[in-house]
């Protein structure tokens, strides 16, 4: 309810590597592209960071619409969205999944386990390998943990060569 625009996705069909969110911001209804607020350009800057030009990668989010008011997803939007998730995995078969922030990594992996259970060891969904690592909100909000979530990123690595 309340949405503007489905931010859908966006990248290189092709790209080896896809980042995953939990759900579009203000800033993502209004432009229909995913991650292009103050979150949007932490990550930017990351993916910068580990020297993987965001036109070679595909960024996504568990569900297409912004729920009202910013509230995470609930378990019907979720599972409404989830046929476009699994579509779009099937389509682009990256190598690497990264899953950013607890609600995301629990959506794709459909578990509960809190984010310090699920980062440093590898995940699978759909057989495609999945690295979980904080959202860049939290990240904005907690500068403190880029160190940690460098360190995730760089498990990405060992898939792309
Ligand atoms: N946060 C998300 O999880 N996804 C976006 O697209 C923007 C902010």
């Amino acid at each position: 309810d309340g949405r503007r625009t489905v931010v859908f996705g966006e990248g290189n069909p092709s790209a080896p590597v896809m980042f995953i969110g939990e759900a579009p911001g203000a800033e993502e209804d209004l432009q229909g592209r995913p991650f292009v607020g103050p979150a949007g350009m932490l990550l930017t800057k990351m993916i910068q960071a580990l020297k993987l030009p965001r036109e070679q990668i595909y960024i996504a989010n568990t569900v297409k619409c912004r729920p009202p008011n910013n509230r995470p997803p609930q378990p019907d939007e979720l599972a409404a969205c989830r046929r476009y998730l699994d579509a779009q995995l099937a389509l682009i078969r990256p190598r690497v999944i990264c899953a950013l922030g607890r609600t995301a990594a629990n959506a794709l992996l459909r578990t509960e386990q809190p984010l310090g259970a699920l980062r440093g060891r590898p995940h699978t969904v759909n057989d495609i390998p999945v690295i979980v690592t904080f959202h860049p909100a939290h990240l904005l909000r907690h500068p403190e943990a880029k160190r940690d979530a460098w360190a995730d990123l760089q498990r990405l690595f060992p898939y792309l060569s």
